[in-house]
């Protein structure tokens, strides 16, 4: 008989020790790092939610395969075996490898963003912002209307706007818009995944103005996956097909290895515009390194090749995506206000509507992500006005069109009963709610400021 409890498709074969910091410890943690959680010190966490970059476990494939690294300046081995696996996934000729994602972003958005460009993407995420905002451009987010509201069901949340796209293209010109970008699954819109049709329905746009198509493709599998789970005609189709078929819709990509390459550190952009790529290769070598290895050591380059390869597999998929739903079921049932219907990395607290009075530029993400720490060590990520807000002379900040607290699920890392806790924290401090409170910034940088800001409780 078949049985309904999906199990981890992996037995565990090292150990890392987690430290349990105590409450007092945790409170010295807070004050010291400004009650900003990108400030503790890893082993000041009991249950590392902050991200699921480069944080998940690699096989013991991917170990073996690093031992087989070559390191060779140019031309290694392991560059060909990198180039071959990137290529027969994604169907781009050049593969250009990059220490992590927004090495890609830095290196493609220089080579084909000019000022005063316009870049319209579903949701772009912070350093993808920030690395179009560099080059002098307008990052401008088109994500259909449900993927702005946490409790509104639909099954594809991350689907760009078709007819914004279209009408932004119309207003700035198409020689403005360097390209599109569609980010799979939608990380800043709560994970949410992008529809094959949608996906098309880019592609159509992008010819009919004669304008590129990038995939920013960091959990490119999660998102087959959801296409194979939720799509129509897709039920019978495996998620590498279906991977193959989002990228050959595509001109070319960027990507974090660090996602879903199952790797803890790498990307790549992949491409099939010659002269492009070339464009990109020169820029690599300024700040990356030659173009094979582009900033990896050889034996990265074998671990993500053996990643993107093992990430394609229905029982980690099926695993992955169930045992994020099983977070956000347990605390969706206690009345946990969260993004539904949950995403496929992380599961995102709705801290507006858990928090209402707490107003935006009071950061009420941040004051639930600090209290899951001081409550049970969880780590956790504000992604609302602290991350995406702007601060504003003599006025409350600008504040971001949700507030968020992402529990993010490394890959292949907790067990069931580490996230059984995470629950019980999390509807802990949902019980608490009434005696939260908003912050305030005491000092920040003028981009990506939720890296290094500073908070204080206010009515202190
Ligand atoms: N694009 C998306 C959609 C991402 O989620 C990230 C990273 C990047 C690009 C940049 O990749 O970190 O390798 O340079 N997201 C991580 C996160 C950091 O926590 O969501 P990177």
């Amino acid at each position: 008989m078949e049985y309904s409890t999906i199990i981890e498709p992996f037995r565990i074969h090292t150990v890392q020790a987690i430290d349990l910091p105590d409450a007092e410890r945790r409170e010295a943690a807070l004050q010291r790092a400004g009650y900003n959680l990108f400030g503790l010190n890893a082993d000041e966490v009991i249950i590392d939610l902050l991200t699921d970059s480069g944080t998940g476990a690699m096989s013991s494939q991917q170990w073996a395969g690093m031992m087989l690294g070559d390191e060779s300046y140019a031309g290694s081995r392991s560059f060909r075996r990198f180039e071959s696996v990137v290529q027969d996934l994604t169907g781009f000729s050049e593969v250009i490898p990059t220490h992590q994602g927004r090495a890609a972003e830095k290196i493609l958005f220089e080579s084909m963003v000019n000022e005063g460009d316009v870049v319209p993407n579903n949701t772009h995420f912070d350093t993808t912002r920030a690395n179009v905002e560099y080059q002098g451009a307008e990052a401008r987010d088109l994500v259909i209307a449900a993927g702005t509201d946490p409790s509104a069901i639909h099954l594809f949340k991350g689907n760009m706007d078709i007819g914004r796209l279209r009408a932004s293209v119309e207003e700035v010109g198409a020689g403005r818009v360097p390209f599109v970008m569609v980010t799979v699954t939608n990380n800043s819109g709560g994970g949410q995944p992008v529809s094959m049709a949608n996906l098309r329905a880019v592609r159509e746009v992008c010819d009919e103005y004669d304008i590129p198509f990038i995939l920013d493709a960091c959990r490119f599998a999660e998102n087959a996956w959801f296409i194979h789970l939720r799509e129509d005609g897709y039920a019978d189709t495996d998620a590498g097909t279906i991977a193959r078929e989002m990228f050959s819709l595509a001109d070319g990509c960027t990507m974090s290895a660090k996602k879903d390459g199952l790797a803890n550190i790498g990307g790549f952009i992949a491409l099939n515009d010659g002269e492009l790529a070339a464009r990109c290769r020169n820029l690599l070598i300024l700040t990356e390194g030659f173009s094979t290895y582009g900033g990896l050591a050889g034996y990265d380059l074998e671990a993500v090749a053996t990643g993107l390869e093992e990430v394609l597999d229905e029982n980690y998929l099926r695993y992955r995506i169930r045992s994020t739903q099983y977070l956000a079921d347990k605390i969706a049932n206690a009345d946990v206000p969260i993004v539904q219907p949950p995403g496929g990395h992380a599961v995102y607290i709705d801290a507006a509507a858990m928090l209402p009075h707490i107003p935006a530029h009071e950061y009420p993400a941040q004051a639930l992500a600090v209290e899951l720490y001081r409550r049970g060590g969880v780590r956790g990520v504000e992604i609302g006005t602290v991350m995406f807000g702007r601060p504003r002379d003599d006025a409350p900040d600008d504040t971001a069109a949700m507030e968020l607290v992402r529990l993010a699920i490394p890959r292949r890392t907790y067990t069931q009963s580490h996230i059984d806790y995470v629950a019980e924290v999390v509807i802990d401090v949902a019980g608490r709610r009434a005696d939260l409170g908003g912050y305030r910034i005491v000092s920040q940088a003028p981009w990506l400021r939720h890296f290094t800001a500073r908070f204080e409780p206010l009515g202190e």
